[in-house]
C-alpha cells in the first residue's frame, strides 16, 4: 500500500490519509506541493471542502524562518493582550497546533483562485527544492490565502498530525518536503467525512486510502 501511495504522489496524484481514532478522526487529501496544479485545488475545494493547507518540513521551516502562529501571538501579546488570552492550550485532540503564517506569491492577484493558490504553492516548493530559501521574503507576501503548517522537529516520531504524515510521505517518495493537505468534509451531516465514506470516495476515484498507523509504521521501517 505504501509503495502504491508513494508512486501515486510521484505521479502528482492525491492520496487520502486518515489520522487515527484517538485524534482528529479526519481523512485529508494529500498531494506533493511540487506537483500542484490548479485542478488539485479545485478537487480539494469541491470534494474535500476543508481548509487547504501547506505542511512544510521542519528543515524547510527552519531555513525559511517561519514561526508557529502561537509564537507570533505570544510575542505580540504585550501590545495586544487578547492575543495571549486566545492561547490554543485546550485543543481537544493534540498538544500543539501546527499553524504558521499565511502567504501569497507576489505574482498572484487576489491569491485565492485555483490558479493563484497553485502558483503560490508551486513556487514555495520550488524555492525549497532548489535551496533558495533566502528569496522567500522577496517572492511572497503575508498575510495571504495559503496557510502554512510547521512540521514538528522529528516529524511523525514526535507528532502524528497530517502535517507530519504529509511530510513523511514526501520524504519516503523522495519529493521536496512541502505538501498540500485538505480535510474531507461531509456535505450532508456537517461533520468530517466518515472513514467509510472516505474509503468509498477513494474506490470511486481510484485513489489510495491509508491509515496513519500504516503510514507511521512504514516510516519507522524506512528510517531504520
Ligand atoms: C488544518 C488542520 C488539518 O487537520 C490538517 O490536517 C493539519 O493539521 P494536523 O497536523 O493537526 O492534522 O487542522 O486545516
Ligand atoms: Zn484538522
Ligand atoms: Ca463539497
Ligand atoms: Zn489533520
Amino acid at each position: 500500500m505504501i509503495q502504491e501511495a508513494l508512486k501515486a504522489l510521484r505521479r502528482g496524484e492525491i492520496v487520502l490519509v486518515f489520522d487515527a481514532d484517538n485524534r482528529e478522526r479526519e481523512t485529508d487529501m494529500i498531494v506533493a506541493a511540487e506537483k500542484i496544479k490548479p485542478e488539485h485545488i479545485r478537487i480539494m475545494r469541491n470534494d474535500a471542502g476543508g481548509l487547504i493547507c501547506v505542511p512544510v518540513s521542519w528543515e524547510n521551516s527552519e531555513k525559511l524562518g517561519i514561526p508557529y502562529m502561537t509564537d507570533i501571538m505570544e510575542e505580540a501579546s504585550g501590545r495586544y493582550p487578547v492575543l495571549g488570552k486566545l492561547s490554543p492550550h485546550d485543543i481537544p485532540y493534540d498538544e500543539k497546533s501546527a499553524f504558521s503564517i499565511t502567504v501569497n506569491h507576489r505574482k498572484t492577484f487576489t491569491g485565492i483562485t485555483d490558479n493563484d493558490r497553485a502558483l503560490t504553492i508551486g513556487e514555495l516548493a520550488g524555492i525549497c527544492r532548489d535551496d533558495r530559501h533566502e528569496s522567500f521574503g522577496d517572492l511572497f507576501r503575508s498575510p495571504g490565502h495559503v496557510t502554512l503548517l510547521r512540521a514538528a522537529d522529528g516529524h511523525v516520531l514526535r507528532r502524528g498530525g497530517h502535517t507530519e504524515m504529509s511530510i513523511a510521505l514526501m520524504e519516503m517518495a523522495g519529493l521536496t518536503g512541502v505538501a498540500v493537505c485538505c480535510e474531507m468534509m461531509d456535505d450532508r451531516t456537517g461533520n468530517s467525512l466518515s472513514t467509510e465514506d472516505a474509503m468509498k470516495y477513494a474506490r470511486e476515484h481510484d485513489l489510495i486510502f491509508m491509515s496513519g498507523a500504516e503510514l507511521i509504521e512504514s516510516y519507522m521501517e524506512f528510517r531504520s
